[in-house]
């Protein structure tokens, strides 16, 4: 088995769909990502939203990096992997109260604070419970990621994050918010970057917005860069790990941090994204009137991001060594948007034929649905081999 590949012949008795998990690469991954964090004294919270199979996270706990959640669901899910709770950091505009309850009880390291509303919250359930939560702003910063609009979260037109304009009024108040400890600022401008130019600027960003709060006399304990590191989903083979080299050093470089202050990130699709294969079987090959169609037994229901972001990912055929053909790669529901690729080469396919799509460790069994009662997708893992 080479790096990116699935040991066909140990799995393909099982039923498809299910997602492989090569657990090999994970940790590769996850240990480079550690160890060019390090290089810095960089802290990593993994974005749990990511894939959060309670494997995939237990593998990654291991290498004692912290969770970044989103939900009170999330903050479950790190807890039971066996994060530790004061390596949790709490995002997402629409905490509910439950949510705050339960990141308040387990004494969480630190809520990322995305409006003012929710802030006054924060500080009255943390009262309530006679607790103090710790905080960081989100900032948005209002740079361009250059990514998909749809994982664009740090312009203007967004609604992550406190907006500049509103920043005046939320360093007015906090003061007088006791239960609440400003301890950071917190970013995240978007996903799957594929330039390095955008993390440039949020480093100028940062420091400019530092400063402000500086100027004002708070003093901050950590920078939060959130995650955002792209992966190659064109040649995964080519690039099973991210450039975490670069990307750590672009903000070593354009990002001085201040004496006593910490710089925390929290990646996600490069921790996991290529570890990850949706593995299904050909049901047919159909002829249209201009094109064939091989039509899988995954749909969108297994691996949405085709469908709602035109995302592309590299599909193979893992049984034929046929010369190729051009097909359009379809899945079985009732939608015309299930579709995975439009004319692309594959080796010539024919029904039963074994079919990986890869780079979908990221955003792929998380975002499952049981949309036509289906049933969500099992998975496997490389390191617990199915006899
Ligand atoms: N931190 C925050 C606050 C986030 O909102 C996200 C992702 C991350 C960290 C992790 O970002 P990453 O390193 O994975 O880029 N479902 C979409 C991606 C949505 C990302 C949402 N936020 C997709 O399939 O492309």
């Amino acid at each position: 088995m080479t790096e990116g590949n699935f040991p066909l012949e140990e799995f393909s008795h099982l039923r498809t769909p299910f997602y492989f998990y090569n657990t090999n690469l994970l940790r590769e991954t996850i240990r480079t990502a550690v160890a060019e964090a390090a290089r810095y004294g960089y802290h990593l919270h993994y974005a749990v939203k990511a894939n959060a199979n309670p494997r995939i996270l237990s593998i990654i706990s291991e290498y004692g990096v912290g969770a970044d959640c989103v939900s009170g669901g999330e903050i479950q899910a790190a807890l039971d992997a066996g994060f530790p709770a004061d390596k949790i950091v709490f995002a997402g505009v629409g905490k509910a109260d439950w949510e705050i309850e339960r990141g308040l009880e387990n004494t969480i390291f630190c809520f990322n604070v995305e409006s003012l509303p929710e802030l006054e919250i924060i500080n009255e359930l943390a009262t309530k419970k006679a607790k103090t939560a710790r905080i960081a702003l989100r900032i948005n910063p209002e740079v361009d990621a250059h990514t998909h609009h749809h994982i664009t979260t740090g312009k203007k037109e967004n609604k992550f994050g406190i907006h500049p304009e509103q920043l005046d009024a939320v360093l007015d108040r906090l003061p007088s918010l006791l239960q609440v400890q400003l301890i950071g600022i917190h970013f995240h401008i978007g996903s799957q970057l594929t330039e390095i130019e955008p993390f440039q600027k949020l480093c100028n960003r940062a420091n400019e917005i530092r400063n402000t709060l500086e100027n004002r006399g708070f003093r901050l304990q950590i920078v939060n860069f959130g995650g955002g590191l792209g992966i190659d989903y064109e040649h995964p083979d080519a690039h099973l790990i991210p450039d975490f080299k670069t990307y750590f050093e672009t903000f070593h470089n354009h990002f001085p941090s201040f004496p006593g202050q910490e710089i925390h990130f929290e990646p996600g699709r490069s921790m996991v994204g290529q570890c990850g294969s949706l593995i299904s079987k050909v049901l047919y090959v159909k002829e249209g009137s201009e094109k064939k169609f091989v039509i899988l037994d995954a749909g969108f229901t297994e691996l949405i991001r085709p469908a709602l972001y035109d995302a592309y990912h590299t599909i193979e055929n893992l049984t034929s060594n046929e010369p190729e053909e051009i097909y359009d790669v379809v899945g079985p529901i009732c939608e015309s948007s299930d579709c995975f690729a439009k004319q692309i080469l594959l080796n010539r396919t024919q029904r039963g034929d074994v079919i990986a799509i890869r780079s979908a460790g990221a955003y792929g069994e998380i975002m499952a649905s049981q949309y036509n009662c289906r049933q969500l997708p099992l998975a496997y893992f490389s390191e617990n081999r199915i006899s």
